[in-house]
């Protein structure tokens, strides 16, 4: 798919809360290599670079968009364009991190135990991603894609579950971690502006349904979602949005 860096960033404090989290978790007191998987704008790399500022850190990601960004506002870092479906480092790293990306890609179940081999003895995998796909944020998305004329080209790809539930990362992981630590935490994000939950949405899981329309039916379907969004997250009589948003955490010490 294609990203809007500038959609995508609109919300960065409330998308790299997380990110820090899972930084904050990860029990490493001084990794040399660090590669960060899904980097996007390169926001979580800095990150990364700041709490361990003597690592070799890099950045991958598939999005040209996403890495031209990064390049722009982090050029010392060292960036890579590949697809996490067939990346494999040159070498095991100790860090391998990856925030709000790998439910972008099915097939987890071969997926997760085969970055675990990518980690050196004693190093870490962590990983956080959105497990909100049963919020109407996301449901409502899918509801009305396969409710209107746009249904024959929407329907098909609709994912109902790209984060499979906790104990399945346990299953999958646990044979080959020393150490495996899994908790899921729902923010209360609270949101300014108009519809805003639609615009957050606008900036990842929404786009690439847009993206497969084209005009007057996209902005058709882009109208009846905002609308469902809206009576479904109304304002606050203080005029904010309340968004709550389940996220899933790993942190595996191989
Ligand atoms: C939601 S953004 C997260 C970016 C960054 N990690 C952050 O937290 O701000 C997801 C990123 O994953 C990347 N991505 C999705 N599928 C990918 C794939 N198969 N291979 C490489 N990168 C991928 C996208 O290009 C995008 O930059």
């Amino acid at each position: 798919m294609s990203w809007d860096p500038t959609q995508y960033l609109a919300f960065g404090g409330h998308r790299i809360r997380p990110a820090l989290d899972l930084i904050a978790a990860v029990p490493l007191a001084a990794p040399a290599t660090i590669v960060d998987l899904g980097c996007g704008t390169g926001n979580t790399t800095e990150a990364l670079m700041a709490r361990w500022p003597e690592a070799a850190v890099t950045g991958v990601d598939n999005s040209p968009e996403m890495l031209a960004r990064a390049k722009e506002a982090y050029p010392e870092a060292d960036w890579q364009q590949a697809d996490f479906a067939d990346w494999a480092p040159a070498a095991p790293v100790e860090l391998l991190y990856s925030n709000a990306a790998l439910h972008w890609l099915t097939g987890h179940g071969e997926l997760f135990p085969r970055l675990a081999l990518c980690v050196a003895p004693g190093g870490v995998l962590a990983v956080q991603m959105p497990r909100n796909w049963e919020a109407p944020s996301h449901a409502l998305l899918y509801d009305v894609a396969r409710a209107g004329p746009w249904r024959e080209i929407l329907a098909p790809m609709i994912r109902e579950h790209p984060t499979m539930p906790p104990d399945y990362y346990y299953d999958l992981l646990a044979p080959l971690a020393g150490e495996l630590d899994i908790w899921e935490v729902e923010y209360l994000q609270v949101l300014e502006g108009d519809n805003p939950v639609a615009e957050f949405v606008k900036g990842s899981w929404l786009k690439p349904f847009l993206d497969a329309l084209e005009d007057p039916i996209r902005s058709e379907f882009e109208t009846e979602y905002r609308a469902r969004i809206l009576a479904a997250y109304p304002p606050q009589p203080d005029g904010k949005t309340l968004f709550p948003f389940r996220r899933l955490f790993i942190v595996a010490t191989v």
